[in-house]
């Protein structure tokens, strides 16, 4: 297995439309086990391939407390079959806006369809923390960020400082 590096905001690969996978074959269960990896460590609860660079349907999801046994899902080609119309407001972060955090309210329940990693069809029925993730990562895979769902003052100022801060590091590295 190996730890794959995160993208950071703005990045162009972070706006784009993902590609549906056509066959779970064997690079999709390892890049998807490499997934899980890199997101445990970061650490965070859902990665998308596209914040590894992999412009694919592809997420993974562990909403388990820590004192709770793993609860990974990785899922391929995942579909909204359904959500409610109840919603609810929780304060999400990214891994590839790191440091930065806001309420964004979303369906508080959701029935997503999916392959996993034997590419069986499968349903899950989700709420509250898990749903949220689950829609959150599936944003991902449609070039959307949880900072497009809240003011653009607020998103404008979250991306402003991200650029600042990746320039920064490029000076310091040029040193
Ligand atoms: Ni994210």
């Amino acid at each position: 297995m190996a730890v794959l590096p995160i993208i950071v905001a703005p990045d162009k690969r972070l706006k784009t439309k993902c590609k549906s996978v056509d066959s779970v074959d064997e690079n999709i269960v390892q890049l998807m086990a490499d997934m899980l990896e890199t997101m445990y460590l970061a650490p965070g609860i859902g990665l998308a391939a596209p914040q590894i660079g992999v412009t694919k349907r592809i997420i993974v999801v562990d909403t388990a407390g820590k004192d709770e046994d793993p609860q990974p899902y990785k899922m391929v080609n995942p579909e909204l079959l359904g959500v409610s119309e109840e919603t609810w407001i929780h304060e999400e972060g990214c891994l590839s806006l790191p440091e930065h955090y806001a309420d964004v309210e979303r369906p508080e329940r959701i029935a997503v369809r999916y392959l996993d990693e034997t590419g069986t069809r499968k349903e899950l029925e989700a709420d509250g923390l898990l749903a949220t993730c689950i829609q959150h990562e599936m944003d991902h895979l449609d070039g959307l960020l949880f900072v497009d769902h809240i003011s653009a003052l607020k998103r404008n100022m979250i991306l402003r400082k991200l650029t600042k801060s990746k320039k920064l590091d490029l000076a310091n590295a040029a040193e």
